[in-house]
């Protein structure tokens, strides 16, 4: 049933959403101001949600306007929206979330600081395989809550290298036509998705992701003929995955061709990067926001601080030419090993590497009566473990840098700090995610002097 929605404002999650007979309905891809023809595909007791049919006219901050589809935006949910609104929009969802559900004022978000590469940043795409219309092999993005997946020659988010090392796979892909694309209803075939990290030396790491238990020789001899053709293909990959599974890299990477890693400098330290660990996508906004975290600190120097959530450790050991000692805490082992490997390279002797889980080994350092000066936090959208914040003031820890991917739990997780005596100081929101509605922020909390002394 097709129904006509003015779309009053954006929401929490990126969609916009409007009033049809005094019920709320969320419209993904809409925009404040537009008028227009949706069809309900959901209704619930309070809210309803609708997709775009036809755009009557058009809000005044839409771009493109005939297009109106995910699918024509390279699945990016905030790409109908001008550069300058979507930074517009962000601010509001970040002021909004922390009023409701962390009850802080505006007066402590700073401006948001924006990308300059607003397209081509992503130095990371993971792709999935399947057949086109005319039987060849395709790579793209599932459709809005489907199996289907439609093909992008050109990701607009991906760098630009990316895009040509997955061109260049399809192409002999598509010229030899000897492997098949996997089905994942009847569990049978061998591509699954293509995995590209790129760096700024204009470099790429090539992982082929295969439902198979052993390399298959066409295999093989695809990756070595991409590997031998592209000079800027410097590491290459097979990621043995035969689970039925939604994960994309199977629990088995071999290596087959150049290096085992891929180099990123960041603030003079040369960073090894394997294909499981986790790295920011977007370097140059990533760099701005460790500067703004590690500006937050009063006082870095003979300070022993806690870089929890630190993935191959880039903040602690920027912070380590300056502090006395740093605790780097990470969960997956072989994250760790890169960060091991990248202090060895740039003889940083100062960050002891802690393998676990944050909540657990915060707490083993401070029962061993380590002193912890500071803590920076930057955890995945789950957020930190209420126990875990619960514990900070009552070991007199001064300082706390909070990086957070979730302006919601990050919102829910001041709250909390803040009954424990620890003032919000400020807010930095920052773009790492243009064309989507994710937003990134730096918090910098202090305990009460009163909490200190007592
Ligand atoms: C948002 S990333 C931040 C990484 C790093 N600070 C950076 O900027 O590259 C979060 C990291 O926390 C790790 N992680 C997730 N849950 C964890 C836990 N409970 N304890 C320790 N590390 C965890 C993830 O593996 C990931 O590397």
């Amino acid at each position: 049933m097709l129904k006509e929605i003015s779309i009053e404002k954006i929401v929490n999650g990126g969609e916009g959403m409007g009033h049809i007979d005094g019920f709320p309905v969320f419209v993904p891809m809409s925009v404040p101001g537009d008028e227009l023809e949706i069809q309900l595909i959901s209704k619930k007791k309070s809210y309803g949600r609708g997709i775009i049919k036809k755009i009557i006219k058009p809000g005044e901050e839409r771009i493109d306007f005939p297009k109106f589809t995910e699918e024509d935006f390279h699945g990016c949910n905030f790409a109908m929206l001008s550069y300058e609104a979507q930074l517009k929009y962000k601010m509001l969802l970040v002021s909004d979330v922390m009023k409701k559900i962390g009850g802080v004022s505006d007066a402590y978000i700073l401006p948001i600081i924006g990308s300059d590469k607003e397209i081509n940043y992503r130095n990371k795409v993971i792709e999935p395989f399947a057949y086109g219309q005319n039987g060849e092999i395709i790579t793209g993005m599932f459709k809005r809550r489907s199996h289907e997946i439609f093909q992008i020659d050109k990701n607009m988010l991906s760098s630009d290298l990316s895009n040509e090392v997955i061109n260049k796979v399809k192409k002999i892909l598509n010229k030899n036509k000897n492997i098949s694309v996997y089905n994942e209803k009847f569990h049978k075939g061998i591509l699954r998705h293509i995995m590209t990290r790129t760096n700024s030396q204009n470099e790429a790491m090539l992982v082929l992701i295969i439902n198979a238990k052993k390399i298959p020789d066409e295999v093989f001899a695809l990756l070595k003929e991409v590997y031998e053709e592209m000079d800027q293909v410097k590491s290459v990959y097979i990621s043995l995955n035969d689970k039925r599974t939604n994960v994309a890299l199977g629990n088995s990477q071999k290596h087959l061709f150049g290096q085992r890693t891929l180099q990123e400098n960041i603030k003079g330290i040369d960073f090894s990067i394997s294909p499981t660990s986790f790295f920011q996508i977007n370097l140059e906004q990533t760099k701005k926001l460790y500067e703004v975290g590690i500006s937050y600190f009063n006082n870095i120097q003979d300070k022993c601080i806690v870089d929890a959530f630190a993935g191959i450790g880039t903040i602690g050991m920027i912070l380590s030419k300056e502090a006395k000692q740093v605790y780097s805490m990470e969960i997956v082992e072989k994250t760790v090993a890169d960060g091991l490997r990248t202090a060895k390279r740039n003889n940083i002797t100062n960050v002891e590497f802690i393998c676990g889980d944050v909540n657990r080994k915060i707490q083993e350092l401070m029962k061993d009566e380590k002193t912890i000066d500071a803590v920076i936090f930057d955890p995945p959208r789950k957020g930190i473990e209420e126990e875990t914040l619960r514990t900070l003031s009552s070991h007199k820890i001064e300082e706390l840098v909070y990086i957070s991917c979730n302006p919601s739990t990050f919102a829910r997780d001041s709250k909390i700090l803040i009954e424990e005596g620890y003032v919000l100081e400020k807010i930095q929101p920052l773009d790492l995610f243009p064309q989507t509605s994710h937003i990134e922020l730096v918090g910098k909390f202090t305990l009460n002097k009163s909490e200190v002394t007592e």
